[in-house]
Formats: C-alpha cells, structure tokens, sequence
C-alpha cells in the first residue's frame, strides 16, 4: 500500500556558513522580526556574521540547506566546559517542519564530537522559543522581562550535558 506523506522538504544538508550565506541568514532573521527578534537585534546579528571566520573554531556558525536556499541557521560556541548556542533560527515558511531539531540535534552532534569535555550547553532565547529547547531538556535559569524589547522577554536556558554523552565522542 502506498505511503501517504505530507508535503516535505527534500532532506536539508547541514553545513558549515560561508560569507555567501549571509544575505540568506539576514532574510531568516527578517522572517521571525519582530515575532521572535526585536528589530534593534539585526545590527548585532550583522555584525556577528561579519565576525565568522575569525579565531578558529571559536565559533561555529552552520547552516540547513535544500536546493541552493538557506532555510535555518545556527551556531555553537565554547569556553571551557561550557557551550552555547547562537542565533539559530528557521524561515518562517518552514516553522515546525522539524528543522529546528534537525538544526539543534546536528549542532548536538558537532559539539558532542569535538568538545566533549562540554558540561552545560546554554542558550539565550525568548519566552516563544522556550517550549522548543524544554523539549530538549532545557531548563530556564533565568527570566528577564522585556530584555530584547517591551514583551519580547529572555530566557535563559541550560542543558546538562551527561559524562556518559560526553565520552561518547571523543575527539
Ligand atoms: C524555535 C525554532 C528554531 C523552532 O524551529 P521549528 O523548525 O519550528 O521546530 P521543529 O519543527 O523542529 O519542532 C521540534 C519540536 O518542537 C516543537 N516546537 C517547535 N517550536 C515550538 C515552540 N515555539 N514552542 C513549543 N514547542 C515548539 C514542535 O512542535 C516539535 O515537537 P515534536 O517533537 O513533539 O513534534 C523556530 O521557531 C524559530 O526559528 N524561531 C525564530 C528564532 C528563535 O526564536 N530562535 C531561538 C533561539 S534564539
């Protein structure tokens, strides 16, 4: 019997960000401005595509292809033993297709694969986002009203990331 499925992306690729991703990342960010991000963020986030490629791999920035079209972005970097998350985010056209976990459980993968002496992995978001990383275990630490802008509030999440996950991929 045949399958039914519902109208899917082809499968995306997860890559690392180069400079000819940065008007594609810039359109992600207009997408989910003001609902996810305050419009006064854009010149932060600007500057911080800017700054890829600097020290290496002190920050890694990585994005979610299909058919030549960036449709997520997202990054992850360390310091010590802590790690965090960075402007991830999905085109609004695609919000809830399963790219956001696809983007998260690959960044999951990287920082499992080559920081595996990572302990907590953190994220700054906001209170529309807060469902999706509790799903992943996050717990919000922190809460701080209208932080990004009147009503769009952060919250500060962290996951714990367990010795067992740890030296599972060492380097
Ligand atoms: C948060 C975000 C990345 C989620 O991406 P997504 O592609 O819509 O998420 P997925 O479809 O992969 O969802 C994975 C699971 O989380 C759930 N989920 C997705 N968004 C959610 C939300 N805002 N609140 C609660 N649950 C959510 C889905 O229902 C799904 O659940 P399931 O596993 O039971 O089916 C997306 O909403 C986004 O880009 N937001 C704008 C940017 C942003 O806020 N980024 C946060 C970090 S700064």
């Amino acid at each position: 019997m045949a399958t039914v499925e519902r109208p899917q992306l082809e499968r995306p690729t997860f890559r690392s960000y180069t400079p000819d991703d940065r008007a594609g990342c810039l359109r992600l960010f207009d997408d989910n401005t003001p609902d996810f991000f305050a419009p006064s963020e854009r010149a932060e986030y600007a500057a911080f595509l800017e700054g890829l490629g600097g020290a290496p791999a002190a920050h890694a920035y990585f994005v979610l292809e299909v058919a030549g079209e960036v449709v997520a972005c997202g990054g992850v970097s360390v310091k010590g033993d802590q790690a965090g998350l960075s402007w991830g985010m999905v085109a609004r056209a695609h919000h809830r297709q399963g790219l956001g976990r696809r983007l998260f459980e690959a960044r999951l993968a990287y920082l499992r694969a080559h920081y595996p002496e990572a302990r907590a992995l953190w994220v700054n978001t906001s209170q529309r986002a807060e469902g999706f990383f509790r799903r992943f275990g996050f717990v919000t630490q922190t809460v701080t009203e209208d932080a990004f802008a009147p009503g769009l509030h952060e919250y500060r999440m962290a996951l714990e990331l367990s010795a067992p996950e740890r030296s599972d991929h060492a380097r």
